[in-house]
């Protein structure tokens, strides 16, 4: 009795601490290994988004500067109360897409998923959702948040609250940063979604909710949208050739300025203006000098506006709606004419409403290529040499599908 108490029970009792402690160092180093590798597996930068938000999202991404596109596997929040989900069946490509993937403006966050010109099919409603039902036809433009508080978004012109949040490249109200249009699934507060009017086609209808939205708030608020005024249209790209449909809508008769003398058939002939003139063409231009009422410049690049100026009559105004890191503005002429030089940035969600409702009841759609989503590559290529006539649209929901 005194060995089994002096010696046999100490002695178990050490082994039985001494496996309990192998037992648990096991246990507890599996644990951490195991944990270890899929935190490593979470943080690859690619699947950062996938364990953010419950609904899973297949998209196009670029990963870096060179802009290059690839797929790309994400999520989109669960809907909520006042928010709208939908399936993308097409998204324009914009411009600033191309500027956007490229980091030109030196803050792109990446993986970048553009686009912000979409249009699709409600999928699911919020509980307090008014405006919408599964199966309406709608369109997602540039923004999908503002404060709502402001006097700018109490004024209808969110686009101008200082925290407005942008389709892609902004960062959410719920801290993640946002993703565009070249997507299967979209997410947004029914307040930032358009009503898509019944007859209005959803291909070439896509492009306006950016391009059509930017040229028709310009025009509205600088008063260029009245019968009988000659207005110009410099750059026939994606903005100038809607800013020219819109225009003709409104009655005015057109001139369009580009730097490109071949776009003149395309300009009078099919888009119906009824002036053509070669910006470069300096005879021609003071030719044609204090004829114009106004001007929508729509034009991106850097570029002298002192010929432009010298188009519009006394108390004209001009417009720039393009994104150029400066233009220098000639002060002579535009003291001695009375005349304005004024910029514009999309449009509030009441007025990109009134565009697409408008558009709808002229015909007014945007003339473009449809395209599959492994061609957006290339597309990008073709815009940045001006080779797009003269909007590309994906079509995302034939050809963005998970496997
Ligand atoms: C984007 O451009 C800025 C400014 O040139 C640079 O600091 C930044 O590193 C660039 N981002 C990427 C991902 O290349």
């Amino acid at each position: 009795m005194s060995i089994i108490s002096g010696f046999i029970l100490p002695c178990a009792h050490i082994i039985y601490r001494a496996l309990l402690t192998i037992l648990f160092a096991i246990v507890f180093n599996t644990y951490y290994l195991i944990s270890y590798f899929l935190f490593l597996e979470k943080k690859k930068p690619n699947e950062i988004a996938e364990v953010e938000h419950p609904v899973k999202a297949l998209g196009w991404a670029a990963r870096d500067a060179t802009g290059v596109l690839s797929p790309f596997e994400f999520s989109r929040r669960a809907t909520r109360d006042h928010d709208v989900q939908l399936k993308i069946l097409y998204c324009g490509i914009c411009h600033s897409d191309l500027h956007s993937i490229k980091n030109d403006s030196g803050f792109s966050p990446y993986p970048q998923v553009p686009g912000h010109e979409m249009v699709g099919i409600v999928t699911e409603v919020g509980s307090k959702v008014e405006k919408f039902k599964v199966g309406d036809k709608v369109g997602v433009g540039c923004m999908v948040g503002s404060c709502r508080k402001c006097d700018q978004c109490v004024n209808n012109l969110e686009n101008y609250c200082p925290q407005s949040v942008f389709t892609y490249n902004s960062i959410d109200s719920d801290g993640t940063t946002t993703y565009g249009g070249y997507s299967n699934i979209m997410v947004a507060d029914e307040h930032f979604v358009i009503r898509w009017p019944e007859k209005l086609p959803l291909d070439s209808g896509a492009p306006l909710l950016c391009a059509g939205t930017t040229t028709y708030s310009a025009l509205k608020y600088y008063g260029l949208d009245k019968p009988g005024l000659h207005v110009g249209v410099v750059g026939l790209g994606g903005l100038g050739h809607v800013a020219v449909k819109f225009l003709k809508a409104f009655g005015a008769k057109v001139t369009v300025i580009s730097n490109s003398a071949g776009k003149k058939q395309d300009a009078v002939e099919t888009l119906g203006a009824d002036r053509f003139l070669v910006s470069r063409d300096e005879e021609e231009m003071k030719a044609a000098a204090a004829t114009l009422d106004g001007i929508i410049d729509t034009v991106s690049a850097v570029h002298p506006i002192g010929l432009l100026i010298g188009l519009l009559k006394l108390h004209g105004k001009m417009v720039v709606v393009g994104l150029p890191e400066k233009l220098e503005l000639p002060v002579l002429p535009v003291v001695a004419g009375r005349k304005l030089v004024g910029g514009s940035l999309i449009g509030g969600l009441k007025e990109m409403q009134e565009m697409i409702d408008f558009a709808a009841e002229h015909n007014i759609l945007a003339d473009v290529e449809i395209i599959p989503m492994d061609y957006v590559n290339t597309a990008m290529e073709r815009l940045e040499r001006g080779d797009a006539k003269y909007r590309f649209v994906i079509d995302v929901g034939k050809t963005v599908k998970p496997e």
